[in-house]
């Protein structure tokens, strides 16, 4: 059974926290949009699908550059919910929908988009086949997901932290980098099930199904990233995210 963490009140109250309370601080705001948004190319009169679209921040963003219709899709109706509250305009459609069944999506997209959710999906080449069958000729695919350096390790009962600072550098206890699977790690005081691919799993299978390669972004903080959060320094130790550009 695929999990539904978004749905899960106290998970997603304190998700909500972080997102809101820290508006403007946090890793979404400081790291994840802005490398996201420079690898999207121009969308106006574009038709594009959102995947995981959470609260239909990024829908409403890319309707507003000028594309001509947006589907966001997500597993939660909470977060359905919030998107169709803030984030509605016209052509722009908020579905509750699982993004294992997108195959059954009738129409096509231009480009289809998704940030920090394709790691919550275990058969990740039937994603990506159905995601090429959605796009129209020349269309992109554009993801952010946790780097594979994160999800990577599962943790021992006898090792409490996967990391040291010493001298203000973080080293990364890493295990596990070629066991490719489900991870269970705890978020917001729940267990969250996550799947680990290595890196070239990720790329081979763009590649085995037909993607052409255009970006692969692992980026570094800006230096205003780092003055409002100080610790976004170690991400120059490793990256919180990878980004993927590839077009059809
Ligand atoms: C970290 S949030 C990101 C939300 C949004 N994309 C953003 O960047 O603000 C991950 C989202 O993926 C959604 N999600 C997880 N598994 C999913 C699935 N199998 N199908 C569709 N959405 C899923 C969650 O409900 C959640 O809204």
């Amino acid at each position: 059974m695929r999990q539904n963490i978004y749905d899960n009140k106290e998970f997603y109250q304190e998700y909500d926290k972080m997102r809101k309370e820290k508006k403007g601080n946090n890793a979404n705001d400081l790291i994840e949009i802005p490398n996201f948004r420079h690898l999207v190319p121009n969308v106006e009169n574009k038709k594009i699908l959102d995947l995981g679209c959470g609260y239909g921040e990024n829908c409403k963003y890319y309707k507003e550059l000028g594309a001509s219709k947006v589907l966001g899709i997500d597993l939660s109706t909470h977060m359905i919910a919030e998107a169709n509250k803030s984030n509605k305009l016209e052509n722009i459609e908020y579905k509750v929908m699982p993004m294992e069944e997108i195959d059954k999506i009738e129409e096509k997209f231009d480009i289809v988009l998704s940030s920090l959710a394709f790691h919550y999906i275990k058969d990740f080449k039937k994603l990506i086949k159905d995601i090429y069958n959605l796009l129209n000729k020349d269309g992109y695919l554009i993801f952010s997901q946790e780097h594979p350096l994160v999800t990577s390790t599962i943790l021992s009962e006898n090792i409490k932290s996967n990391h040291q600072i010493i001298d203000n550098k973080w080293y990364l206890l890493l295990a596990d980098y070629n066991r490719i699977g489900l991870r269970k790690k705890e978020w917001n005081d729940q267990i969250v099930e996550k799947y680990h691919r290595n890196f070239s799993e990720i790329i081979n299978t763009l590649i085995e199904v037909g993607f052409k390669i255009d970006n692969i972004l692992e980026p570094t903080p800006s230096e205003d990233a780092i003055k409002k959060v100080p610790k976004y320094i170690y991400q120059y130790d490793r990256p919180y995210f990878l980004f993927v550009k590839v077009h059809k």
